[in-house]
């Protein structure tokens, strides 16, 4: 089958590993609703393909990941619309947080309102020294409308969330590191380097072993601890069954490389 074609969205597949690029630069990657629409494909369609384990997600150009929603097309949202609105930039960061295969934020330059929330939605965040967050919403008397009053609390704690909620403050790639709103800080022009090289080491692992860690941490994050370890020791034993596993186990007392097929 064809690999998909799209206006706003660049990317590309390398040894199983795609690095896809929000490509609107001159408007700083800001999201369109034609460009979430774009994206919500993009995801469906990467999730369904073998060829690619890891997702490596970057804003075109070394100024902005993404600037948030569009301001200007928000501006003439019919307001019969708003609520639709917020439901695709939800649906959005909600498959990009269930999908079964690793996405990495490479954060280079501004993730601000929508951009923040798209990218606290991946599983990993990786920054460059420029870059620059904030939710500023509450300027443009809005509220973070794409999961930002949720996952935010649970990312780095109320306290921490509701300061940069209420406040709409810009913060930079220390405090972002300080806060752990990011997983690390590296120089701008090896950025996609390092992401690199962590997607390199996350696609030699069991696919089977990696979908199911994402369920299992996702599942469990609105749990109390009892019922989610439940939750893990189910997944567990379902991923005890897979050939990955038997394949991984094998390995390991052949002193071989194991070879995972993802089943
Ligand atoms: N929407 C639409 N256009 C945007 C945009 C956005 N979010 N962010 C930047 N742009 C456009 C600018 O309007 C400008 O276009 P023009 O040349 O046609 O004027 C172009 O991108 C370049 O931007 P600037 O000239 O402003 O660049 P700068 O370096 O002077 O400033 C900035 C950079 C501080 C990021 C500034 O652009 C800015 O404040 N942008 C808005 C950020 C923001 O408020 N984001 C939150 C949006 S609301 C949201 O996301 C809601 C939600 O939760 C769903």
């Amino acid at each position: 089958m064809k690999n998909p074609e799209y206006k706003y969205l660049k990317y590309n597949i390398n040894n199983y590993i795609s690095t896809l690029f929000i490509n609107r630069e001159k408007y700083l990657n800001a999201l369109s609703k034609d460009i979430i629409v774009e994206l919500i494909d993009f995801y469906n369609w990467v999730d369904n393909n073998k060829n690619i384990k890891v997702i490596i997600m970057t804003g075109a150009g070394d100024k902005a990941f993404v600037a948030g929603a569009d301001i200007k097309e928000m501006s003439r949202l019919d307001l019969s619309k708003s609520k639709s609105y917020a439901a695709l930039g939800q649906k959005l960061t909600l498959i990009i947080e269930n999908l079964s295969k690793p996405v990495i934020a490479a954060i280079n330059g501004y993730a601000l309102g929508g951009g923040c929330e798209i990218a606290i939605a991946c599983h990993i965040r990786y920054a460059s020294t420029n870059s620059k967050f904030a939710q500023p919403e509450v300027g443009l008397g809005l509220i973070a409308g794409f999961g930002g009053t949720q996952r935010l609390s649970r990312l780095i704690g109320k306290g921490m969330a509701l300061e940069l909620l209420l406040s709409g403050k810009m913060i930079n790639a220390e405090e972002a590191l300080r806060i752990k709103l990011v997983n690390k800080i590296i120089d701008n022009n090896i950025l996609l380097e390092e992401c690199y090289v962590l997607a390199d080491k996350i696609k030699n692992n069991s696919p089977i072993a990696i979908r199911h860690t994402i369920k299992a941490v996702n599942q469990g994050e609105s749990m109390d601890i009892e019922e989610a370890l439940d939750v893990e020791s189910d997944l567990f034993s379902k991923v005890f069954h897979s050939s990955d596993c038997r394949e991984g186990l094998k390995a390991f007392l052949n002193k071989t490389k194991p070879e995972f097929l993802g089943n």
